[in-house]
C-alpha cells in the first residue's frame, strides 16, 4: 500500500464515498444483520444523502492517490459512518481514521467520543480503546453497540507508585501472592526498582511496569501492568519501549523477563527470544532445600 493521506471529503467525494459503504453493508455487514436491514441501509447511502450527512459533520476521506479507501464522520461527541474500502482492510486505514477524527475531537474539546458501533466493527473499536456502554435495538437499523472513549491522552512519567497504587494496579491484574506482603513492604519494594515506567491518563495511574537491575550486566523487566480497561490501547507496549530503551542507553547485556504463554507474542515485537532449552529459567520452588 503507498501511502494514505487523510482529508476533508467534497461534494465530487460522494459517489465512491456512497459506493464503498454499500459494498461493505451487502459484504461485511450482512454477515451480522438481517437483509431487510442491509437492504434499507444501502438505499439510505445514496450519493446524495452522503452530500447531506458531510454538511451538517465533520467527515473526512481515506485516499491513496486519487482513490477513496476509506470514510469516517464526527458530529459534536460521537462518530459515524466509518467504513474501509474491502480491498484495504486490516491495513490501518480505519486506525488512521479514527485517530485524525479523535485530535479533531480533542481540538474541540470533547473529553468522551461515543460510537454506535455495528455488530461487526464491535472488536475494532475495542482494539482502539472504545468500551461497550449500552446496546440499542431498533427496527430501522437492528443492533447497535454504544461505545465511548475517554480521548484523555496517555503520559509516561518516571514516577513510582505507593504502596497502595501498586496493591490496585496488582488487584486489577488478579495476580496472587503478593498483595500479602502489604503496602508498606510493597512501597519498599518498589522503591528499590532500578526504573520504573507509570501511565496516566489526565492524572489517573492507567498502568506501570519497573526494572530490577544492577545497572551494569543484569536486568528483569517486571510488574508490567495496564488496568484491564485501558489495555489494548498501546500503554504496555509504550511502557515497555521506555524500559527497554533504559537498559540499551546503560548498555545492559542481560535484559530478561518472564512472559505468560499467551503474550509471548507481545514480547517477540520487542526482539525477545524464548530462552534456549539448554539454557531454560528457573525459580525456586521447594524452599526446605536449604
Ligand atoms: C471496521 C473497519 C472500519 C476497520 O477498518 P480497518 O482499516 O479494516 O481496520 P485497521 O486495519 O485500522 O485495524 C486496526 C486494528 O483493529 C483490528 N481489527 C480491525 N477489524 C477488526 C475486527 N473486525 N475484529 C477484530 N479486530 C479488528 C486490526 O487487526 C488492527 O489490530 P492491530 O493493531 O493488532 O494490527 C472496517 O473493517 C470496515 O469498514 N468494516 C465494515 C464496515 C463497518 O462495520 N463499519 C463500522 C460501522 S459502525
Amino acid at each position: 500500500m503507498s501511502s494514505v493521506a487523510i482529508r476533508d471529503f467534497g461534494t465530487h467525494d460522494s459517489e465512491a464515498v456512497s459506493a464503498l459503504i454499500r459494498e461493505n453493508l451487502l459484504k461485511v455487514n450482512s454477515r451480522d444483520y438481517p437483509e431487510q436491514i442491509i437492504n434499507r441501509m444501502v438505499n439510505l447511502f445514496s450519493p446524495e444523502y452522503i452530500k447531506l450527512i458531510s454538511a451538517v459533520r465533520k467527515m473526512v476521506v481515506a485516499v491513496e492517490g486519487e482513490n477513496v479507501i476509506g470514510t469516517a464522520s464526527l458530529d459534536g461527541d460521537t462518530l459515524y459512518t466509518v467504513f474501509v474500502d474491502m480491498n484495504y482492510h486490516g491495513a490501518g486505514v480505519g486506525r488512521s481514521l479514527i485517530q485524525y477524527l479523535e485530535q479533531t475531537a480533542r481540538n474541540s474539546g470533547v473529553h468522551v467520543l461515543q460510537v454506535p458501533s455495528s455488530l461487526t466493527a464491535e472488536h475494532f473499536y475495542a482494539k482502539m480503546g472504545y468500551r461497550r456502554v449500552r446496546v440499542i435495538e431498533s427496527e430501522e437499523f437492528g443492533t447497535d453497540i454504544i461505545m465511548s472513549k475517554d480521548l484523555k491522552l496517555v503520559t509516561y512519567r518516571e514516577y513510582t507508585p505507593t504502596g497502595e497504587e501498586f496493591i490496585r494496579l496488582i488487584e486489577s491484574a488478579g495476580w496472587q501472592g503478593i498483595t500479602e506482603k502489604g503496602s508498606r513492604q510493597l512501597e519498599t519494594a518498589l522503591c528499590n526498582s532500578w526504573f520504573i515506567v507509570s501511565a496516566f491518563k489526565g492524572d489517573q495511574l492507567v498502568g506501570m511496569g519497573r526494572v530490577i537491575s544492577d545497572g551494569v550486566v543484569q536486568a528483569l523487566i517486571c510488574d508490567l501492568i495496564i488496568v484491564p480497561d485501558e489495555q489494548g490501547e498501546g500503554i504496555g507496549a509504550g511502557i515497555l519501549k521506555k524500559l527497554l530503551r533504559k537498559c540499551k542507553e546503560r548498555e545492559i547485556p542481560m535484559v530478561q523477563l518472564f512472559a505468560a504463554a499467551h503474550k509471548a507474542d507481545f514480547y517477540k515485537k520487542f526482539g525477545f527470544e524464548e530462552r534456549p532449552a539448554a539454557a531454560p529459567g528457573m525459580r525456586w520452588i521447594s524452599r526446605d532445600s536449604v
